[in-house]
């Protein structure tokens, strides 16, 4: 028997669960009937995420609508496939916000808010991502007629404002985890199409020639970010906390993930693949394909950083001179494979402070 409530609550719905360390495309997986929502949908539970975050794949069908539904708690929503348009309201007597989306689109529903998805293609269902953090709630309130559904009416967040879906705004912000570093915060509701959103800010420290983007829900503790890197690169290793999802908006490529000391997990990612770090494990990314390659990452709460279970000393960051001689190696052979070269430049093995200059198009 599972552990934790929302791992019991999650078997009972009778569909699937997806388990593992990764999903190589979320938008071809197995689907079952949920009469809880009333359309065809799975749950994603990767290592690192049980007890923490839900994902969670539901498919609105050809020309179809799912009935209203309303959370407790606030979510992210990824397009996996699709288009189609969403309606979110609080009370009765407040105005509907209504948006359209299409692949790659990230947007958020508020908590305590109906929510309504329509798709707008009669031909093909569409597919989202769900991601939230229900399964801390169900562990503090474990009744599903509390989160779902609740009779409870609140005016949406930032007061009904018709703003609410409109374009995300920027704010400058001291980043205490960077040692105070200025970063740009996106603060917004709707992401129109992840693949091509191109305000990305220099993030040279993780490496390549590593450009990024973070990303926070107003008036929740959600929070995104991606990173984007050109061809022929790949990122550093590092690890953290567990909980952090990764979908894949664009590009091609692997990415190695594993704990100290033991075997490494080799994922393959291309668009809407999907993996978690597990807590503490290394992880890092590499680049196949011909145009820059972008993860988006989406992010438990911050108490799951994975701070705290630092060692004092220990590194949680590998710089390129200190990788193991296969990482480079079977980088290389595998663009070869597909008649590409590197951009690493030697430097970047030799000198642990090589700096790539931010020249050329890596943002695109
Ligand atoms: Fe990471």
């Amino acid at each position: 028997m599972a552990g934790f409530t929302h791992d019991r609550w999650m078997e009972e719905q009778g569909i699937p669960i997806h388990r593992g360390y990764y999903i190589e495309d979320l938008r071809t997986i197995d689907l079952g009937p949920w009469s809880v929502r009333g359309c065809d949908a799975a749950f994603i539970q990767l290592d690192g995420m049980p007890g923490i975050v839900e994902g969670r794949v539901q498919e609105i069908p050809a020309g179809g609508t799912i009935k209203p539904f309303k959370s407790a708690v606030d979510e992210f929503v990824y397009v996996l496939s699709g288009q189609g348009s969403t309606s979110v309201w609080g009370t009765k007597d407040q105005p509907q916000h209504s948006f359209e989306w299409s692949p790659r689109s990230l947007f958020v529903l508020p908590r305590n808010a109906w929510a309504q998805h329509a798709n707008m293609q009669g031909d093909r269902p569409a597919r989202m991502l769900h991601y939230s953090y229900m399964p801390l709630a169900m562990s503090a309130i474990p009744d599903p007629a509390f989160l779902f559904n609740n009779p409870f009416e609140e005016s949406l967040r930032l007061g009904g404002s018709v703003e609410f879906y409109s374009e995300a705004q920027s704010i400058t912000q001291e980043h205490i985890a960077e040692g105070g570093a200025r970063r740009t915060l996106w603060l917004g509701n709707f992401f129109p199409d992840m693949a091509v959103w191109d305000k990305l800010m220099d993030r040279p420290g993780r490496g390549s020639m590593n450009r990024s983007v973070y990303i926070s829900a107003p008036g929740t503790e959600l929070a995104a970010h991606m990173s984007v890197f050109p061809q022929g690169t790949y990122k550093k290793g590092h690890r953290h906390g567990p909980g952090r999802l990764i979908v894949i908006p664009g590009g091609e490529g692997y990415s190695i993930m594993w704990p100290e000391g033991k075997e490494k997990v080799i994922i393959p990612w291309h668009e809407a693949s999907c993996f978690v770090p597990p807590s503490r494990w290394f992880h890092q990314h590499f680049n196949l394909g011909k145009i820059s390659g972008r993860y988006l990452a989406l992010h438990p709460p911050a108490q799951f950083a994975g701070r705290e279970e630092r060692i004092e000393g220990a590194r949680d960051q590998i710089e390129y001179p200190d990788e193991e001689a296969w990482i480079r190696e079977r980088f290389e052979s595998e663009l070869a494979a597909r008649g590409l070269e590197t951009a690493m430049p030697d430097e970047a093995y030799t000198d642990p402070d090589y700096r790539w200059s931010y020249t050329g198009a890596a943002g695109s």
